[in-house]
Parts: C-alpha cells; structure tokens; sequence
C-alpha cells in the first residue's frame, strides 16, 4: 500500500488519538495474572498490542475483545499454562521483552519469536538480568537476538542497574520480581515511562521509586480493575507538529495521556516556540490525561540531548521534520538507541528527508538539522517503520508537490486511525491510499 501525500493548508478542529499503546500491552499483561476481571477502556487497537493480547489467549488466559472493552478473565499470578506452540510477537520490541521478564517466572517453557526487524533487534539487555534471576532464558548467535527459548521459575531477587534507560528492560525486571522472594531493585542512568510501575500499584503491588532506584517492595495478589487508557502522546506528537507548522492552524487534541516520563514532547516543542497549552487536566492517581490546544506559531531550533531523550525516544523522528521547519540549527545527541528500534531511525529519516530537500546530516547517536527549508515531495521509504511513516507522511502534506510514502500499512503497528485523521484534517484530495 502507498500513501500519498500533497501540501495542505491550516489544520482546524479536535482529535481524539487512539489509546496508549505502552499501557495497553501493561493492561493485557496485568489483567492476565491478577485476580478477577479487569476491563481496558479507550484500548489501542494497534498490531503491537493484539500481538501481545494473542499471546496472553495462548498462555491461557480468556480475553473478549469488543469495540468499546476488551475483557480479561485474570488467571492469578501461577494460573497460566504451557503454551501449544512458539509465541510471535511480530513487530512489538514492547511484547518480546515484557513477556520474556513474565515468562522468567513461570514454571514452563516457551518461545517467542517475531518479524523479521524484531528478530534483528539486542536481546541480551533482558537476557542478562533475567539470567542473573535465576531464569534459563537463551537466545539466537550467543543470546544477542530472538527467537528466545525461556524455561522460567525458582527466580531469586537482584539490585540491577540498566545499562540503557529502557522502561522494557526494567519492565520485563518487574514482572519477573513478580515470582521471586524478596525485594528487587532496578537503577536506571535515566528515567524512562513508569507505566509498569503505575499499573503494578494500582493493581495492589507496592513499588517504591527514589529518583532513579525502583523497588518491587510487596507481591500483594493482584487484583483486577477496571481502567480507561487516556489517548497515545506519541501518536498525538504527529498532529502537534503538524498543526504547529502550518500557518493558521487550530487544533484540539482530547484526553491525551500526560504522564511526566512522557512528556518530552511537550517540552521540546515550547523550548521550539510552539503554542500548545494544556486544556483539562484530570486522572492524577493512575495516569493523568488532559486536553492538549495546538495553535500555530513560527518554530526555532534546539539542542535536544541528555535525560530528556528516554522522554522523547520515540517522538525523535517527528521532531526532525519539525527541526526542518525551525529556524536556526537543531541538534539531537545521545539518542544510540534510535538505531536499534524497529529500524535504524537515524538512519532512515535523514533518508526521508533528504529525499525531500531537508539540510540533515546523520551522527553516530543523532541528528543535525538546518531549518528552515522548503520541503519537496519525493518517493519516501517506511522502511517498514510505523514512527519513519507517519513522521514523513506529516512531511508530505508540508511539502510541495507530491508525495508518495512506500508500504504505509506499516502505521497499523501503532497507529491504524493515523491515516483517516490526517485525511480528514488535511482533506481527502491531499491523503489517500492506493496499491
Ligand atoms: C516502550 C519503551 C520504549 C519505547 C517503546 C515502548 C514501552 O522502548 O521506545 O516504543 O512500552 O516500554 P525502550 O524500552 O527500548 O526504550
């Protein structure tokens, strides 16, 4: 499938995005091994997470998916089962290292493999901690890659210190310390989305957290909740930039999930001089969620480095097309691990951008863009990379001329509305998909 794209002009009206993708994979997860009925609201319907969901029916667990609820029937922390055969987490770096930490602590093995960029993706950042729990967890060429065979059980308690702030290396730490006697600890060199710590204590467990030293303290049993998942800031960041650059533009993001380990995004685009102000803030206990107003305004560059990246990881590549229309020159550093997501991001939207006209020159660990310029329509690649296509989809309706964005079904693997939305702020005339 391509999409193609041609300039729009102001961006008027509300949005809602679909549901955080990070806690929906919690939810699924959570509600499986808690007791009784847990209920995901709002839930994002994204590849990823029905990954995640078809792996959790295969550990046992009945889950009922409607279009408003999915429903999980908890089986209690030692109620799943052996699975029949391997469990494919396809494209989702989320499914693979969260459920190796729950894995680690069950009594059976398993297999989990993935698609063809998932397979190429580190692996030992789990395998070692989970290894030191006592798990027998082993992995493709010297356990730097999956497919991961995991036989789990008798974990004990460590005090881990992540080499990288990764929340899926510390989240698949967590639910692990799930199964073991004692408190384990996690110390992260900076904080990254706390997601897995929120829903652990709104489930009954008791997580302590000092600046960057996380304690699983109390296993209390889980008990199943009901929880509305407040829409995706990742996914909102596409529309942020794109309604702060287009001239008169005006629009209304609702119920956005502003959890502060999330909202780097936020914080960059003002330092850039964008004019976003927060509407409604509600939810404060679990996760808090508010109206987000976007109105247009004349961006300038930044130097994006240090803790903000965990914050902005996967917003990077929509802040390089906003960078392209920024005066001045913006830099990004510290961001190496941009070149092991789903592709080499780095790599692949400096392509992207290239294509169309951009000044950006690529760094081991980041970026350096010079704005502004006008951007021309081109042939883009997705490199099968939802973040790469959506960001230079949002490129294409800034551009002149035309735009075509290869193999653009890959958005469904975070964001399956992005493309009716667009369509629907930009005008039909200037999105629409064809073979
Ligand atoms: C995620 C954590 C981040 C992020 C990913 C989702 C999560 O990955 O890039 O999209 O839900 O825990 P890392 O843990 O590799 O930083």
């Amino acid at each position: 499938m391509k999409l193609i794209l041609s300039k729009a002009s102001k961006i008027r009206g509300e949005i809602k995005v679909s549901g955080d993708k990070s806690i929906t994979h919690r939810g699924l997860i959570v509600g499986s091994i808690a007791e009784g009925i847990t209920i995901l609201k709002d839930y994002s319907t994204c590849d990823d997470c029905m990954a995640t969901m078809e792996i959790m029916k295969k550990l046992g667990t009945n889950i009922l998916k409607n279009k408003a609820t999915i429903r999980i029937e908890g089986k209690g922390l030692h109620g799943l089962k052996e699975p029949d055969d391997i469990l494919d987490c396809k494209n989702s770096g989320t499914s693979m290292r969260l459920l190796s930490g729950l894995l680690s602590g069950q009594n059976f093995f398993s297999v989990l493999t993935g698609d063809s960029s998932l397979l190429k993706r580190p692996m030992k950042r789990i395998i070692e901690p989970l290894r030191l729990m006592g798990a027998k967890i082993s992995g493709r060429e010297n356990d730097q890659y999956a497919p991961l065979t995991i036989k789990g059980g008798n974990l004990k308690a460590i005090d881990y210190k992540l080499k990288v702030a990764s929340a899926q290396v510390k989240s698949a730490i967590l639910l692990a310390s799930l199964y073991v006697e004692g408190n384990t600890s996690v110390t992260e060199p900076s904080q990254s989305r706390d997601h897995t710590e929120r829903i652990l204590n709104l489930y009954g467990a008791k997580i302590e957290s000092s600046k960057d030293k996380i304690t699983l303290k109390d296993k209390n049993k889980l008990k199943g909740k009901e929880i509305s998942i407040p829409g995706d800031i990742s996914s909102a960041a596409f529309f942020l930039v794109l309604a702060s650059i287009i001239k008169g533009s005006r629009l209304l993001i609702k119920n956005v999930g502003i959890n502060p380990t999330r909202t780097g995004i936020l914080e960059v685009l003002k330092t850039m001089g964008a004019d976003i102000s927060i509407k409604i803030e509600r939810n404060k206990n679990y996760e808090p969620v508010a109206d987000l107003i976007v109105k247009a305004s004349k961006l300038k560059s930044i130097k994006i480095f240090g803790e903000v990246i965990p914050k902005v990881i996967d917003e990077l590549p929509i802040l390089a097309v906003a960078a392209t229309q920024a005066e001045g020159v913006t830099e990004i550093k510290d961001a190496h691990e941009l070149r092991v997501k789903e592709t080499d991001r780095i790599y692949a939207i400096a392509a992207g951008l290239k294509k169309m006209g951009a000044k950006i020159e690529e760094k081991p660990d980041g970026l350096i863009i010079e704005g502004p310029s006008t951007l021309k329509g081109n042939i883009c690649e997705s490199f099968n990379d939802h973040r790469i296509g959506m960001a230079l989809a949002i490129a294409g309706v800034l551009a002149e001329g035309k735009t075509q964005l290869l193999e653009s079904e890959c958005i469904d693997v975070s964001f399956p509305e992005f493309t009716s939305i667009l369509r629907r702020l930009c005008g039909a005339d200037h999105v629409y998909e064809t073979n």
